[in-house]
């Protein structure tokens, strides 16, 4: 351009005046320019925000860490502000000694540092019966990966001193929606964590400040926030949400019972419906998340054509254990309509399925555990919509 490009050639005022000082953000906040980037809801979904859901905008992310103001909610009664100092963790039930612990008391204990993905077993609840919600956000968005801080909640019970007749624990949330979930002691013994910090920070309240339990790999209902008792008992206690919520209704009226762990899933987040392609053809970075609940990701096929031809992906970032996994595929797009498909290999070797084969098991009456390809078809102009191909 004989002009110039304005943005080179004309002075800006960033250029010309000097601009905030230090600690006129004690608490940083992204650029005003990323306002753009928030969690959403979508609001026929659920009847009053204080029972609710919003989404992680997955399309606008990257690397394997979500921001801890973008993780997405899900409260069944709203967010409990609990005061640090008047909250209390309480183990009872068959142990030896029934404990009550503060925060600070707490803090006593050996801590560890992992990283895990949060997924609600509705993830993905909503395309059982065809595409429906446009954008990834929305479809995927359910899901968030920290880095956690906390205590192995196998050192609290032992400290508590679990009877030879414990099988199960039940935590309970401080909150008013009385969330309660079995748990086997073996995965309560194994990697569960009483977490207090996300990303080196405290909690979020969103998230079950001051405290919550983290459950790798297993649905995010059983991640119990505002966490405040765990009883020890000899059988599961068959509560609201693992009969009525979270089982899985099969095609023949039978429902599935303690499905817990999250299987092998992946998406495409750009280009995707909420983030087109502006650039027109020329180079292109395919890039979505994958993960597994039994293991890591070493594998993810992405096909641009529906599924005739698939090339693989290369993985980057750390490939951790019951984490998200961040994976691309740089083209060379020639401007012609895409199918796009990501297809993820866990380290079991289990695969993703299609859509088809997962409903050939589980018909299409569940709302939980969809783990099925997620198909994007892109148009010339570059615009992504949610479809479905057989
Ligand atoms: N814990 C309590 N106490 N209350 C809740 O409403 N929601 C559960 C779980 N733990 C819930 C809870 C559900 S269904 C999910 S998916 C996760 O928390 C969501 O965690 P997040 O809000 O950090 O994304
Ligand atoms: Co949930």
């Amino acid at each position: 351009n004989a002009e110039g490009d304005p943005a080179i050639i004309n002075k800006q005022e960033w250029n010309q005046y000097l601009g905030e000082g230090v600690d006129a953000r004690p608490y940083g906040m992204p650029s005003q320019f990323e306002s753009h980037v928030r969690r959403q809801d979508v609001p026929w979904l659920t009847a009053d925000p204080v029972s609710s859901v919003n989404f992680t905008p997955l399309h606008e992310l990257d690397g394997i860490i979500t921001p801890n103001g973008l993780c997405f909610e899900r409260h069944h009664a709203g967010i409990a502000e609990v005061d640090p100092a008047e909250h209390r963790l309480m183990i009872n039930g068959l142990v030896d000694r029934p404990l009550v612990f503060t925060m600070e008391d707490l803090m006593r204990f050996p801590r560890e540092n992992h990283v895990y993905f949060l997924e609600c077993a509705a993830n993905t609840g909503m395309e059982w019966a065809g595409a429906q919600l446009n954008g990834c956000q929305f479809t995927h968005g359910m899901i968030h990966n920290v880095m956690y801080t906390g205590v192995p909640l196998r050192l609290l019970l032992q400290e508590a001193g679990v009877k030879t007749t414990g099988k199960w624990i039940m935590p309970e949330g401080a909150d008013a929606s009385g969330m309660t979930r079995s748990i086997p002691i073996e995965k309560a013994l194994d990697d569960c964590l009483v977490a207090f910090k996300m990303n080196g920070e405290a909690l979020r309240p969103e998230q079950g400040y001051p405290v919550r339990l983290v459950v790798p790999g297993w649905e995010g209902n059983m991640w119990i926030k505002w966490l405040r008792r765990i009883e020890v008992g000899d059988q599961p206690w068959h509560h609201r949400e693992e009969t009525s919520k979270y089982t899985d209704l099969l095609a023949d009226g039978q429902a599935r019972r303690f499905t817990w762990e999250m299987d092998a899933k992946s998406v495409i987040t750009s280009p995707s419906p909420q983030a087109p392609i502006t650039q027109g053809p020329g180079p292109l970075v395919i890039t979505g998340v994958a993960w597994s609940g039994r293991g890591t990701i070493p594998r993810v096929d992405v096909t641009i054509d529906g599924g005739i031809t698939w090339q693989q992906a290369r993985m980057s970032g750390p490939s951790l254990n019951k984490s998200m996994h961040r994976f691309y595929l740089d083209v060379e797009w020639d401007g012609k309509p895409m199918l796009l498909q990501s297809r993820a290999h866990d380290s079991t070797g289990y695969v993703q399925p299609t859509k088809e084969q997962l409903r050939h098991v589980r018909g299409e009456n569940s709302i939980y555990h969809n783990n099925s390809i997620q198909t994007w078809a892109v148009n010339e102009k570059g615009e992504a919509e949610n479809v479905e191909i057989s």
